[in-house]
C-alpha cells in the first residue's frame, strides 16, 4: 500500500513539474495523454491496485481518486490560462492597421484608337447602325478587284500592301468588309466596320504601315446624297461638337461615283485658321460616296432599285485632332508615359 501511495504522491509531483513547463494547448493535450490517458501513467499505477489487499483497497482508491481530482482541476486551470494567452497572442499576431494608407491600386485605360473607335462606333450605333467586322488577311478580290480596283488600276500604287499569296494580302482598307456584308444580306443595309488595315508605307510622323479606319455603308431604296451628308454632319457634332461644320470637296474613289472628301471645320479655331489645321480653317478626316452600281451588282444587290451611299473615317487623323498628338508613332510605341494620359 505504502508503495502505491508512494507512486501516486511521486505521479503528482512529476505532474506539477511538467506543467510548469507547459507553455501551449498542445503541450497541455500531450501531458494529459501521458499522465491520465489509456497508457499513461495513472492509468499504470491503478492497475496495481489489483495486488493489493482488501482492506486496503478504500484508501489507495480514495487517494488515487482525489489525485485524479486535483490533476484534472490543474490541467482546466492551466488550459484556460494558456488558452487565454494563446488568443491574446493570435489577435496581437492578426492586427489590421486601418489606418495605414492603402496600397495604389493599377488602373489601366483604352487606347486612345480604341477610345476614339468606340465613340465613332457609339454614334453611328445610336442612328441604328449596326457593327460588322472582317478578316484582316482578305482576299485582293474583296479589297480591290469587287470594289472595281482592277489589277493594274493606279490606285493600287497608293494602296500597296504585303502579300501573303498573289491573292491574298493585308487589307488596305475595311472597304472590303462593305463587300463581304453585301455578299451575304439584301438590303437595308446599315453598318459600320471598325478595324486594322495595313500598306506598305515606310514609318514617319504621319505614316505607319498599320493604321485603323471605320468603314460606314448604308444601302436601301432611295438613299441619297443628302443622307449622307446628314449622317456626317451629324457624326462631326457629336464627335467634335456642336459647333462643328463639314465640307465636302469633289473626289475620286473606284468605288463611288459621285466621291467626295469631307472636311470639318478646325476643331481649335473653328474655321478661322490656325496652327492645328495649317491656316485652312478645314481639316479631312474622311472619304465617302455613293456607292458605284458596279459594286452593288458585284455583290448581288440590284442597282436599279437599290442605292447607298459610304464612308470611310481614318482613326489615327480623328484620334491626332482630338488628342493634339502630332506624331502617329506615339500610338504604337506603348511608351506608358503617353498611354496613362489617356484614363
Ligand atoms: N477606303 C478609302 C481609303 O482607304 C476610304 C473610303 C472612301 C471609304 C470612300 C469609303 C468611301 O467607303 O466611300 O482611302
Amino acid at each position: 500500500m505504502s508503495q502505491l501511495k508512494e507512486q501516486l504522491l511521486q505521479l503528482r509531483e512529476q505532474f506539477n513539474t511538467d506543467l510548469q513547463v507547459a507553455a501551449s494547448s498542445q503541450d497541455l493535450e500531450a501531458l494529459r495523454v501521458r499522465f491520465m490517458g489509456k497508457k499513461g501513467h495513472l492509468t499504470a499505477i491503478l492497475r496495481g491496485m489489483g495486488a493489493l489487499s482488501p482492506a486496503e483497497r478504500p484508501a489507495a482508491g480514495q487517494l488515487a481518486n482525489e489525485i485524479r481530482q486535483s490533476l484534472e482541476t490543474a490541467l482546466e486551470e492551466a488550459s484556460v490560462v494558456i488558452a487565454d494567452r494563446e488568443q491574446v497572442a493570435r489577435l496581437e499576431a492578426e492586427t489590421v492597421d486601418v489606418t495605414r494608407p492603402g496600397l495604389p491600386l493599377c488602373v489601366g485605360g483604352r487606347h486612345p484608337l480604341t477610345r476614339v473607335i468606340d465613340e465613332i462606333c457609339a454614334v453611328f450605333s445610336g442612328l441604328g447602325y449596326a457593327i460588322a467586322e472582317g478578316p484582316e488577311v482578305e482576299y485582293d478580290r474583296n479589297n480591290f478587284e469587287l470594289l472595281r480596283i482592277p489589277e493594274g488600276h493606279p490606285a493600287r500604287d497608293t494602296q500597296d500592301t504585303f502579300y501573303i499569296t498573289p491573292s491574298i494580302l493585308l487589307r488596305t482598307q475595311t472597304s472590303p468588309v462593305q463587300i463581304r456584308v453585301m455578299q451575304q444580306q439584301q438590303p437595308p443595309i446599315k453598318i459600320v466596320c471598325p478595324g486594322k488595315v495595313y500598306r506598305s508605307d515606310a514609318l514617319d510622323a504621319t505614316h505607319s504601315p498599320v493604321f485603323h479606319q471605320v468603314e460606314g455603308l448604308v444601302v436601301d431604296e432611295n438613299v441619297t446624297m443628302g443622307d449622307l451628308v446628314g449622317s456626317l454632319q451629324l457624326f462631326a457634332k457629336k464627335l467634335f461638337g456642336e459647333q462643328t461644320r463639314i465640307r465636302l470637296r469633289p473626289h475620286h474613289f473606284p468605288f463611288t461615283e459621285p466621291s467626295c472628301e469631307v472636311d470639318i471645320s478646325c476643331w481649335t479655331c473653328g474655321g478661322e485658321g490656325c496652327r492645328t489645321c495649317k491656316g485652312e480653317g478645314w481639316i479631312e478626316v474622311l472619304g465617302a460616296g455613293m456607292v458605284h452600281p458596279d459594286v452593288l451588282e458585284n455583290c448581288g444587290i440590284d442597282a436599279r432599285r437599290y442605292s447607298g451611299f459610304a464612308f470611310g473615317i481614318g482613326v489615327e487623323r480623328t484620334a491626332m485632332g482630338r488628342y493634339g498628338i502630332d506624331d502617329i508613332r506615339s500610338f504604337f510605341e506603348n511608351d506608358i508615359r503617353f498611354l496613362s494620359q489617356f484614363r
